[in-house]
């Protein structure tokens, strides 16, 4: 194996997705819990003030990630938890909170690699606009520099926003918060929350603080199923839509004239300025790439009924783990990066996790994705490629957006009721694995 001591093994969560506590001590309300109340929008109709209480049991959080072996936790601040109204006065009783966090992680020799923006915008701001109003750029830096004057001095790792294609899926699409179904508010707000990452950037910079900051994007790369102009037209359309919007504009120097034109051509074009492209060109110090899996897509023949989407392209939707190095690679190649690069996310999603009769959940699919997730990892680093990290999702089963509790990512079961955490076949596969490299490495 070419994995040494130093590669970072970790784990990742988001903040709404496992904190739960409702709204003690002051939290301010997000999108996520707006959108909840609303009926039919999450599955189960789960909401994300319960999710895995890590807000009362992060010390049993801890006591995993220690037992697991881990290097680094990559975990987010919640923004209405530290300013419930989204600007103005620090809540104290969610920066001791996270304070905490830190401090015994870095006791624990976990090093904290921290998202200001994983997706919960303070219901406060939306009614506000949202990401739809410019002035969300200041919002954000404001929340950043915050932040990084409470804990630039500690963290050693940032990430401004969590895959910004988020944003669009819930102001351009509506099955995200806040829910809204508009493609050129959509445009605007993936626009936005891409201005508002280098904000952060540069409220970074002028703060002082110690660490490295980078942002974190979600590649999804779409092959044609065959050569015909229509897939290969089609493989690209979906490309420049899911992933290349943000890449070209956070990793390279600006949007593609191919979006630009459709957009022009569909009256969906957002508002830009230069200013909004001086802040996204400051350089970052990493890029975090969130990889899950490719695609095919094809135009859909008549009276074709296969593939997963039912709208007029079929799509295949395999899980494709040992496709990372290549695709890491790629947008390496792509924009001639030369920064470091983290797999901030990988990780698969089970179904009918339930215990055997020996009480063990035999998660076998998730182990063997991970090792031909790993492996591919692996192979880079054998290629002499600078990936310094891979953190699995996730730590433990928890709300999974709008599919609720009935996806479940974890290395860890938790029961929903009792909050009981059970490691996972897959668990103890990933401690020994990184035990493995500790000792080898
Ligand atoms: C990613 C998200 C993360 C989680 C995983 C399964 O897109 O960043 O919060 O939902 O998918």
């Amino acid at each position: 194996m070419n994995f040494k001591k130093d590669f970072l093994f970790g784990v990742a969560t988001a903040a709404a997705q496992i904190e739960g506590g409702g709204f003690a001590d002051g939290r301010g309300a997000s999108i996520w819990d707006a959108f909840a109340d609303k009926p039919g929008k999450i599955k189960g109709g789960a909401k994300p003030s319960a999710a895995c209480q890590s807000y009362t049991m992060f010390d049993d959080d801890l006591k995993q990630m220690k037992d697991l072996g881990i290097n680094s936790y990559r975990m987010s601040i919640s923004w209405g938890r530290v300013l419930p109204k989204g600007t103005g006065a620090l809540n104290q009783k969610g920066v001791d909170y996270y304070k905490r966090c830190f401090d015994k992680l870095l006791e624990a020799g976990i090093a904290p690699n921290v998202t200001l923006y994983h997706w919960d915008l303070p219901q406060a701001l939306e009614e506000k606009g949202g990401w739809v109003n410019r002035d969300s750029q200041y919002w954000f830096s404001e929340y950043a520099d915050k932040m990084f004057r409470e804990f630039g001095g500690t963290v050693p790792y940032w990430v401004t926003i969590n895959e910004p294609i988020a944003t669009y899926v819930g102001y351009g699409l509506g099955f995200f918060a806040p829910g809204h179904k508009d493609k050129a508010w959509g445009n605007q707000a993936r626009h936005n929350v891409m201005t508002a990452s280098g904000a952060g950037v540069e409220a970074f910079r002028a703060s002082g603080a110690k660490g490295k900051i980078g942002v974190v994007i979600d590649i999804w790369k779409r092959f044609p199923r065959t050569d015909s102009p229509e897939d290969i037209a089609l493989a690209k359309d979906e490309d420049e839509e899911n992933w290349k919007f943000y890449t070209d504009r956070l990793l390279g120097q600006g949007y593609s004239k191919y979006i630009l034109d459709k957009f022009y051509h569909e009256g969906t074009l957002p508002i830009m300025y230069d200013e909004d492209f001086r802040l996204t060109n400051l350089p970052i110090d990493f890029y975090g790439m969130n990889y899950y899996n490719t695609l095919t897509v094809g135009v859909r023949k008549q009276a074709e009924t296969s593939g997963e989407n039912g709208g007029n392209f079929y799509i295949q939707h395999q899980s494709h783990p040992e496709n990372l190095g290549k695709i890491l690679k790629f947008i390496k190649a792509s924009y001639k990066l030369n920064i470091p690069v983290y797999v901030t996310e990988n990780g698969f999603s089970g179904k009918n996790e339930t215990p055997a009769s020996d009480g063990m959940i035999h998660d076998d699919e998730r182990i063997a994705y991970i090792d031909k997730a790993l492996k591919s990892v692996d192979e880079l680093l054998g290629e002499g490629i600078d990936v310094r990290g891979y953190y699995l999702w996730s730590l433990m089963d928890n709300f999974e957006w709008s599919a609720g509790y009935e996806s479940k990512y974890g290395l860890i079961h938790t029961n929903f009721e009792t909050m009981e955490r059970t490691w996972k076949k897959s668990a103890y596969w990933y401690r020994d694995f990184i035990l493995k490299v500790m000792n080898e490495g």
